[in-house]
């Protein structure tokens, strides 16, 4: 049976292919030591696990549920982003649940793109935004990220391309995988521009809560629902990655047409895990405390080791990764790693599978224990 044409501009997901290749390796008997990928390795709360283990009992719990998350959810979600962003989103039209923020990737795409129509993806920047827009049949186009410019885009530079056939600009502050953060006038910028040149923006923002003392959500700039939309996620907030739990919020004429993709595709939530979600959303404030003890006591040790290979770090990114540049001299990152994977069984994200201007760079997750990393450091 002949695929679809779509396939061919995507290939399989990095990490897809390379922990394939990584646990091959593991199966020889090799102890790689995986600092890949931002998989949470520590449990959610109590409060979760028995706010999900309860609901298992509750009449109705494996029927089919509401396309739009319950009530109880989406209000959730709503004084989430009141109380952690000071943020006022209406709990009825302005927010959806999503079985993670990477599959509003799609549905944001699937309802606001046509073929041909451009987005424009950061370069480096999360791979998802390239591969969803090219299955949607639209072009992808890059906007260069640079550490000298703090990550941050060159609008007046971008403003004097032409931009009729842009239609979504995606950003993700904090940004993953540099950990830079934006401030409030350069979200204002960013608002400004879509504005300006009519342009849906969408803020991926699922790491605010990681190492981050001050979350800001685009939605919190003045007029940014007209053309703003943020997807958020469990996944790294709250030690929820497999779980499959995230929302998209913005104004009552995005989130429908968002509703009108999502609802033919999926068929509602689990109902144990909305009610998890509920518990995880209404962590107080020693959750996020004990996140960022956990998180900060690991990323001193990654820092040591970036130290042993040469590498430089901003001190001052925030997120669940660091980002190093290697010492001048290593010129391919792909390589680099390689022979780390290699010679040390560690494996390490190559900063190119984010765009060209992660060459030069690599990413640790912090998603490993202290010892394995005291370990990691050893074999150094
Ligand atoms: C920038 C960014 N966006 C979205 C996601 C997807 O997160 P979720 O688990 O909510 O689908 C990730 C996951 O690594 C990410 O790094």
């Amino acid at each position: 049976m002949k695929i679809a044409d779509r396939l061919s501009t995507v290939e399989e997901y990095y990490f897809s292919k390379k922990l394939r290749e990584v646990r091959g390796l593991m199966a020889e008997g090799r102890p790689v030591i995986n600092m890949g990928i931002g998989s949470p390795d520590m449990a959610p709360s109590q409060e979760v696990l028995n706010a999900v283990t309860e609901a298992i009992a509750h009449d109705g719990a494996h029927q089919y549920q509401s396309y739009q998350g319950l009530p109880e959810l989406r209000e959730a979600f709503t004084q989430f982003y009141k109380s952690r962003f000071n943020v006022t989103i209406n709990s009825q039209t302005e927010v959806l649940p999503l079985m993670g923020s990477k599959e509003g990737i799609m549905h944001i795409s699937m309802a606001f793109l046509n073929k041909g129509d451009e987005a424009l993806i950061p370069n480096p920047g999360y791979p998802t935004y390239t591969s969803v827009t090219k299955l949607v049949e639209a072009v992808p186009r890059y906007y260069d990220l640079k550490e000298t410019n703090g990550w941050f885009p060159n609008i007046e530079a971008l403003e004097e391309q032409d931009l009729s056939k842009v239609k979504i600009m995606w950003t993700s502050y904090p940004h993953m995988p540099t950990g830079a953060t934006a401030t409030v006038a350069q979200l204002e910028e960013l608002v400004a521009f879509a504005k300006r040149n009519q342009i849906l923006l969408v803020n991926d923002n699922p790491y605010s809560f990681v190492l981050n003392e001050n979350p800001i959500s685009i939605l919190g700039i003045d007029g940014a629902k007209d053309v703003a939309l943020e997807l958020n996620s469990l996944s790294k907030t709250f030690n929820m990655a497999g779980w499959r739990v995230g929302m998209v919020l913005g104004n009552a004429e995005h989130i429908d047409a968002i509703l009108k993709v999502k609802s033919n595709m999926d068929s509602g939530m689990f109902y144990g895990i909305q009610k998890g979600a509920i518990a995880a959303l209404n962590s107080d404030d020693a959750w996020f405390q004990e996140l960022s003890r956990v998180y900060s006591k690991r990323r001193e040790l990654i820092y040591e080791l970036a130290d042993k290979l040469n590498c430089e770090y901003d001190r001052n990114a925030v997120g669940m990764f660091v980002w190093a540049k290697l010492p001048n001299g290593i010129s391919s990152a792909e390589k680099f790693i390689d022979e780390v994977l290699y010679d040390k069984n560690i494996f390490i994200t190559p900063g190119t599978i984010f765009g060209s201007n992660g060459e030069g760079y690599i990413r640790f997750s912090l998603c490993v224990k202290a010892d394995k990393i005291k370990e990691a450091i050893e074999r150094f």
